[in-house]
């Protein structure tokens, strides 16, 4: 390998020492962002010949060497999977391997361009494709969630409030609730992808460009919205990222919840819900084992998502503003984060998409105590306080349990008697059924079956139009 080409040592004597190098070196990381330095490389190459800072015949040279630098790079991660390239970033590599191909064109493409506007136009970039991917994942668990409440409408389940049965509810009435909340990941993502596209090139190292370029022309040559409005915040800012992170925190968060729900409901406890072997894992020494591990990891990269959202901004505070070489770990954190949530993403919806779900089980684990809400509000009908009614109802599960019978099954008399406006034997009789205690939350966001499918709709709807909106867009 020929000797570390260096962007930079022109007044230094000696070489940094080797522990230095190792520190500062970010090669292994950045590599990533090889297609964006050379997208960048290039429109900045076209708008230093557009407005006059190149000939034409550079610019050419710039082009065609970029292409071919890209396409080597290309073919050497595919078949090493890394870079051998001594430099210690991938600008150095770029410029030093563009030289090979363009010969002293080479040394003009860094023309009042830093790597400090360089090396943020470049994340942005990344990110500006990224979270589109990530915003996919999103939409198809969400389809995903759809579709199991669509067929799931008939299931009666239990539903719990501090994980005690509390009322009878629709399956689906459960799954939407996740498909809200990844619903509003969705929107939240979509302010970031906007507000992210503002293109920092053209800020130099910090005091912004001395030769006259249009940065706006330059900005939508790489599909930048607009520019940023001033070059210290363009070079210092890694906003962009904390809002990231803190997004990926909290759609893991909400992620986490899902698995725990799931990893409770396939417990044999439970027993409602069953992992396919695709999404579920064995035990080396218990045959009989079907563990939900990947549910389990989901859970656990939750804490790894807010980790690194907070140790960006434990990096951010306090730095003195622009550009801080402390900036430099801004990819590797962002890189693990999306690449764990899209794996998160990927394992919730594969899981979900075929866990098989015990109907039967979740309705046999409904009891009779979960009705006792609907026996206050069969009160309340009648024109008794709600106040009062509660604690009607409280003698009532008293009584049975001093009898030692449910509430099904305490004598009419009892009723009656603790208060007349519980109504006949047969008015009783009917409020003691599953499927008629969930059809009365018929008010919208409700679990009555039409309130199911009319959420189920609306969030189809919503799907439909934003999938036509982002193909528009596209
Ligand atoms: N590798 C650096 C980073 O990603 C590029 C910027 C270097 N700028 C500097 N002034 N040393 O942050």
């Amino acid at each position: 390998m020929d000797e570390r080409y260096q962007l930079w040592g022109g007044c230094f004597e000696e070489e940094p020492s080797a522990v230095l190098r190792r520190l500062n070196d970010s090669l292994s990381v950045d590599v990533r962002l090889f297609r964006e330095d050379i997208r960048g490389s290039k429109a900045w190459a076209a708008e230093l010949y557009r407005s006059g800072h190149l000939s034409e015949d550079d610019n050419k040279s710039i082009q065609q060497g970029l292409d071919i630098v890209e396409q080597e790079i290309e073919q050497e991660l595919s078949i090493n999977g890394r870079l051998r390239d001594p430099e210690e970033d991938i600008h150095s590599v770029v410029e030093r391997r563009l030289r090979e191909h363009a010969g002293e064109a080479a040394l003009r493409l860094h023309t009042a361009r830093s790597r400090n506007d360089q090396s943020a136009t470049n994340t942005k970039l990344w990110m500006m494709s990224s979270l589109e991917r990530v915003r996919s994942e999103v939409i198809h668990l969400i389809s995903v969630l759809l579709k199991r409440a669509q067929e799931e409408i008939n299931i009666i389940a239990p539903g719990y409030t501090h994980l005690q049965r509390a009322q009878p509810i629709r399956w689906s009435h459960f799954l939407m609730s996740y498909a809200w909340m990844f619903r509003d990941d969705v929107c939240r993502l979509e302010e970031q992808i906007n507000r992210l596209s503002s293109c920092p090139l053209g800020s130099g190292a910090i005091a912004g460009c001395a030769l006259p370029i249009d940065r706006k022309k330059l900005a939508e040559s790489m599909g930048f919205k607009q520019v940023t409005p001033n070059s210290m915040f363009a070079v210092g800012s890694r906003d962009h990222i904390v809002e990231f992170l803190n997004w990926a925190s909290l759609c893991g968060i909400h992620l986490s919840r899902l698995a725990e729900d799931l990893i409770i409901y396939s417990s044999q406890e439970f027993g409602i819900v069953e992992h396919s072997d695709q999404f579920s894992t064995g035990s080396s020494l218990m045959p009989q084992k079907r563990n939900p591990d990947g549910l389990e990891l989901v859970r656990g990269a939750a804490g790894l998502l807010l980790g690194d959202s907070f140790s960006f901004c434990c990096i951010l505070k306090g730095l003195p503003s622009t550009y801080n070489k402390d900036l430099q770990s801004d990819k590797e954190i962002l890189f693990r984060s999306y690449d764990r949530l899209l794996d998160c993403l990927k394992v919730t919806s594969g899981t979900v998409s075929t866990m098989k779900v015990n109907g039967k089980k979740a309705e046999s684990l409904l009891e009779p105590g979960m009705l006792a809400t609907d026996l206050a509000h069969a009160l309340v009908r009648r024109a008794v306080p709600f106040r009062r009614a509660h604690h009607l109802v409280g003698s009532v599960l008293r009584r049975a349990a001093a009898l030692g019978v449910d509430i099904r099954h305490l004598p009419h008399r009892e009723y009656v008697e603790i208060c007349p406006e519980f109504g006949s034997e047969e008015e009783l009789r009917k409020i003691f059924s599953w499927e008629a205690s969930v059809e009365q939350y018929t008010s919208e966001g409700g679990t009555a079956r039409e309130a199911v499918l009319s959420q189920i709709q609306q969030l189809q709807n919503w799907l439909l139009n934003y999938k036509d909106t982002c193909d528009k867009m596209q």
